[in-house]
Formats: structure tokens, sequence, C-alpha cells
């Protein structure tokens, strides 16, 4: 399976699934990685491990339509199968979406449907949660919105300030993203109306 990865920043989740491909854990090969900042350190990544880095910056004046009909050309450029979204700071339209609807996949630190958005360890933590963790899901319209496939928890442990919260769930991210990303890959793993099924039972 052809994969393609789009970021912003570090790219750690983009390495555990790099390196799971290397391994064979994951069952497909990272084609590209598409990055809207020029200097997020994940493009590195994928220079590193050989693999086509795209810088795609947003334009001067450029509105979200004219964006993610340029990423979606990039995308489609390279012939991605699953296109993966690993720390994209972005919004997506539903014209984008839909283009590539149910080969999206995305990951957020929180236990969907608690905390969509920015900020969530320190949202966890702000409501004094036992537990907190991470969510891989289908991307739709709805920001954070799409079906779970697969979430981690961890627990909150007193004194944790937000950076020891989130290294806690980003230890669980590397784990669960390339395990998903492998489902997929081996066809295991689909969207049907608007559901998440793994070996055709709805999860
Ligand atoms: C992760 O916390 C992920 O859950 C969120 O963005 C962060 C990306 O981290 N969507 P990295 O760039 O993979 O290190």
């Amino acid at each position: 399976t052809r994969i393609a990865v789009v970021i912003s920043g570090s790219g750690s989740n983009l390495q555990a699934i790099i390196d799971g491909c290397k391994s064979g854990q994951v069952e497909g090969q990272v084609v590209g990685v598409i990055s809207n900042k020029a200097d997020a350190f994940g493009l590195t990544r994928a220079k590193n491990a050989d693999i086509a880095a795209i810088a795609l910056p947003l334009k001067e004046g450029e509105n979200r339509a004219d964006y993610d009909l340029r990423l979606g050309d990039e995308l489609e450029k390279l012939d991605a199968e699953l296109i993966v979204l690993a720390g994209f700071m972005r919004i997506l339209t539903p014209e984008f979406v839909s283009r590539f609807a149910g080969r999206l996949l995305n990951i957020h630190p929180s236990l969907l449907p608690k905390y969509t958005g920015l900020n969530t360890h320190q949202r966890a933590l702000d409501a004094g949660d036992a537990e907190h963790g991470v969510s891989v899901h289908f991307v739709t319209e709805e920001l954070d919105g799409g079906p779970v496939i697969l979430q981690a928890k961890v627990p909150v442990f007193e004194g944790d300030d937000a950076d020891a919260l989130a290294a806690r769930v980003h230890t669980q991210e590397h784990r669960i993203y390339p395990m998903v990303v492998n489902w997929f890959c081996q066809g295991r793993l689909a969207m049907m109306q608007g559901k998440a099924e793994l070996d055709g039972k709805p999860l």
C-alpha cells in the first residue's frame, strides 16, 4: 500500500510509521511526506529515509479551498492509496475530505469524543481527569469527529504537567498508529456508512 503522510511538525508519529514499514510490521511503504511548514523536522526525517519530502506552504492570500486542491493534487501525484495525517495542524475542507473519503486517517491526542481541537493535555489536567489518551480515527467533515478506530489510555499522575502527560501519550501514539495503518494496508479496515469496520465487524 502506498502511504502518504501529511504533517506540520516534528513527525515522531511519521517516524514510527517509517520504522514500522522498514521492520515489516506495516505492510506498506511511505511514498511521500507533505508538510505545510517548510521547516518541519518531519521533512528531515523523510529525507533521511530516502522518502520524497514535499514542503507545501500556504501562498499569500490563498484560501482554504485552493490550498486543499493543491494538497490533493500532490497526494494524487504520489499515487497515495492511504493518507495519514500525523500532526497536520490545518482544518480540511469538506471537498478535500470527500475527495479522499475512506482513505484518510488522523491521530488525536485525547480520548475522543472528549477534547476535540487544541490543548488537549492541559484540558484533561484542568478537568482533573484520572485518565487521558489518544485516538486514531477516520477523517470526516467534522473536526476530530470521524469514527474512532483505536484508542489507548494513559493514567494521569499527581504532579503531571502538560508536557509530562503529552510525553506519556506520545509513547502510546507511536504504538497504536503503525498498528492501525497496517490494518488498513492489509485491507482489514474500512469506513462503511460513516462507521469504522475491522474484518467486516463494526468497531
Ligand atoms: C501528536 O500529539 C498527534 O496526536 C497530534 O499532533 C502531534 C504530532 O506529533 N495530532 P508528531 O509530529 O508526530 O511528533
